[in-house]
């Protein structure tokens, strides 16, 4: 295990919480990943579905949660809660390495019931006549552009057609309110993930000069996340110089850093399945120009106001609008946004728009985009990024800052505080 597994106590704790918001006489199943098919017999790396990780901490492939919180037990043994794991055999462990066995597949998750996945249907079938409504999970995200049938999709259409005359429900809504608030455990392992991006970006500080190639920049971080325990990415990482900065998605990290250009890099380890998610825009000769300096303090100023939004009571969308406005004042002084212009914009395209073209915050755990809705309310142990920016393609300049914020009754509690940001702190790392 590259990672220090976190207690079994934790995923009891959020599927007692799952059970409590169950209709009475309920089944939840839910289900691992599948190992993803690339061609022939390649399969890219596994990352375990994050519902299934956090109901059960089990990181395998096909895995089935099965919760049924009013099954009345026999004698044997409890059908409350049953986790399904691929049976391992001296064979598996000759080609494919260690499995988990059933004691560790218990200890990891607190789950007692342990059964092989291969006896899935047969297990089920008379729990799910005892059962009324059976709760099965659907992809609810809103920017959900996934084509592939995933093992949840695949079975809801067997049990649909099985049986047809249950009580169907959305697991989604369920999950979406248990994951949007991070119990103590999930804010430590994000704050591992956090360091690990740190290190890594330090690094990159000390890396980083003119005529360096981008995709030198993203395996200089690659190799400080792997020597640190985190297992991949969070997300493709964007390493973008000059113009690369303005274009949002950019991942091709491809080009030559030029003498006089800025570096725009949005890169985050995965530390025990969560996600760090970081912005930082460095000088690639380690100076700012008067101008780049000028852009990068107006996002950096910006970016320090809405931290201090980010507390219980608000939501994304007032969030958004609020630093809009910070954006448009900040936009006139550098000379990009004409007063008058502004005074006359058409409110529902305003003109700051053109320059910070995304949002500012995203809910951040298990999934990079995490689970939370528009307009939910801000709660304590919401952990959110900030991560204003300024891109002027006509200056072949884009500036983005992005630090990790949680929530709580005191106020805004950066989780990147440490990380380099101020323009003197990062010339002077880079000159070391
Ligand atoms: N790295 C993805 C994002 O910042 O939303
Ligand atoms: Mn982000
Ligand atoms: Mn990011």
């Amino acid at each position: 295990m590259r990672y220090t597994p976190i207690s079994g106590q934790l995923f009891a704790k959020n599927r007692k919480k799952l059970a409590a918001k169950l209709k009475p006489n309920a089944i939840a199943i839910v289900h691992s990943n599948d190992n993803m098919p690339i061609s022939a017999d390649a399969t890219h790396p596994f990352v375990q579905h994050s519902d299934l990780y956090y109901l059960t901490g089990i990181d395998q492939e096909e895995s089935i949660l099965v919760m049924y919180p009013d099954c009345r037990d026999n004698q044997v043994r409890s059908f409350k809660e049953i986790l399904f794991i691929k049976e391992t055999n001296k064979e598996i462990a000759i080609w494919e390495g260690k499995k988990l066995t059933k004691e560790e597949a218990e200890e990891r998750s607190g789950i007692r019931t342990v059964i092989w996945t291969s006896h899935f249907k047969e297990v089920l079938k008379p729990l799910l006549f005892e059962a009324e409504h059976i709760y099965l999970n659907t992809n609810e995200n809103t920017r959900d552009i996934i084509t592939v049938e995933t093992r949840d999709d695949r079975f809801r259409k067997w049990c649909m057609e099985q049986f047809p005359l249950h009580n169907y429900q959305r697991l989604a809504p369920l999950m979406n309110q248990l994951r949007v608030v991070k119990e103590p455990e999930e804010v430590e392992a994000l704050k591992e993930a956090i360091s690990i991006t740190d290190k890594a970006f330090r690094r990159v500080l000390n890396f980083v000069k003119s005529g360096v190639w981008e995709y030198e920049i993203e395996a200089e971080i690659y190799h400080e996340f792997i020597r640190n325990r985190s297992r991949r990415m969070a997300y493709q990482p964007i390493v973008g110089s000059g113009f690369n900065a303005c274009v949002l998605h950019y991942i091709d990290n491809e080009n030559q850093c030029k003498d006089g250009d800025m570096l725009l890099m949005d890169f985050g380890a995965e530390y025990a399945n969560y996600c760090a998610d970081l912005s930082r825009t460095i000088p690639v000769n380690g100076r700012f120009t008067e101008r780049q300096k000028a852009v990068y303090n107006a996002v950096l100023r910006v970016q320090k106001a809405a931290v201090d939004l980010l507390v219980p009571g608000n939501n994304l969308i007032d969030l958004n609008r609020e630093v809009g406005k910070l954006m448009e004042s900040e936009l006139i002084g550098l000379g990009l946004l004409d007063t008058t212009d502004v005074k006359n914009q058409n409110p529902a395209q305003p003109l700051y728009k053109k320059y910070f073209m995304h949002g500012t915050s995203h809910h951040l755990g298990i999934d990079v985009h995490d689970y939370g809705k528009r307009y939910q309310v801000f709660e304590p142990g919401m952990v959110l990024t900030c991560e204003p920016g300024i891109y002027i393609r006509e200056e072949a300049l884009g500036i983005r800052l992005e630090n990790d914020i949680l929530i709580t009754e005191e106020g805004p509690v950066d989780l990147m505080k440490n990380i380099p940001v101020e323009v003197e702190e990062i010339e002077e790392l880079m000159h070391r």
